[in-house]
């Protein structure tokens, strides 16, 4: 750690947001990305710098930091490492998507279905875990359920487990492997499964701003040529996985609503309903498996 004085942070914070309001890049990143290396709250940045701030680094450093933000379009996250989600701080790498506000939504919905459905206690997937965000969320709200969550990516399963552990969520079982494939052994005992699987149709790829495009996981993004190519997989094979009248929830993207809702009414899910993000854009779907014939009266 470097002692840095509050006149030369107070400098280059200056030059810094100067050069992201040339860039178009939010300005408020240079105080996110003090923050997070500083651990000083907002109002001591902006109104009152302590005399000597503590750095991870030289302030040399912090400025080659920077520069890879604006010339390299790197995101902040990546930067700084962490990303908050949630009422949590996640690890990141660019092993990992960057867990995104959207996404927290998803855990709501678990959680109103959960109560709806009476699934608080059963086991629950997180399929394409990533920074182990959505598992992570899940646990926190669920404290009786099972979490089991699986991704294909080993570096990213690597960050997933770093953050249930640094969380101290021990519930959560980590698997390696393709979808549903690691899960064999609860075959027709999951009570839920929940994913943000990769949706972006590949032609689209090469248009994404260049923090994604350059900087995320493909592995994250690639949801094909239609972009469905892993909710259809989801959508057809956990019928298999899932016990009877077990949920099925996963993120989309806008446009996507109409497929997704003929593809689960094609496989006999029930109750299906699309719900939108904050932004107004369709973007979750949600459908329960049929109940098996002993159960229904
Ligand atoms: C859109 S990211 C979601 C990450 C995290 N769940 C989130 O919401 O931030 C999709 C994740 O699916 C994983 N993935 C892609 N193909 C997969 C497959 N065939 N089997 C399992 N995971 C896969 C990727 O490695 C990536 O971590």
């Amino acid at each position: 750690m470097v002692w840095v004085s509050a006149e030369a942070i107070a400098q280059w914070r200056q030059t810094a947001q100067q050069q992201a309001i040339v860039e178009e890049i939010p300005s408020s990143e240079v105080d996110w990305l003090l923050q997070s290396l500083t651990g000083l709250d907002r109002l001591s940045l902006r109104l009152n710098l302590p005399e000597a701030i503590e750095l991870p680094f030289e302030l040399r450093e912090l400025e080659t930091l920077w520069q890879r933000r604006i010339r390299d379009r790197v995101p902040v996250q990546y930067l700084a490492q962490s990303a908050p989600w949630r009422q949590f701080s996640l690890q990141v790498s660019p092993a990992v998507l960057i867990p995104r506000p959207e996404t927290e939504l998803l855990i709501d919905l678990a959680i109103q279905a959960a109560n709806s459905a009476d699934l608080t206690a059963g086991i629950w997937a997180d399929l394409g875990t990533g920074s182990g965000a959505i598992a992570i969320g899940l646990a926190a709200a669920l404290p009786n359920a099972a979490i089991h969550a699986v991704d294909i990516s080993l570096e990213a399963l690597a960050i997933a487990q770093a953050n249930a552990t640094a969380l101290h969520f021990d519930r959560i079982q980590f698997h390696h492997g393709r979808w549903f494939e690691p899960l064999a052994p609860w075959q027709g005992q999951l009570s839920a499964i929940v994913s943000n699987p990769p949706y972006i149709p590949t032609a689209m790829l090469a248009d994404l701003q260049p923090e994604v495009r350059l900087h995320e996981p493909q592995l994250a993004l690639d949801g094909g040529a239609d972009g469905l190519a892993a909710i259809r997989h989801l959508a057809i094979e956990a019928p298999k996985y899932l016990r009877s009248h077990g949920l099925w929830l996963i993120e989309m993207m806008s446009g996507q609503a109409a497929a997704v809702r003929e593809l689960l009414q094609q496989h006999g899910y029930q109750q299906i309903e699309i719900h939108r993000d904050l932004a107004g854009i369709d973007r979750f779907a949600i459908a329960f498996t049929p109940p098996l014939a002993k159960d229904v009266f």
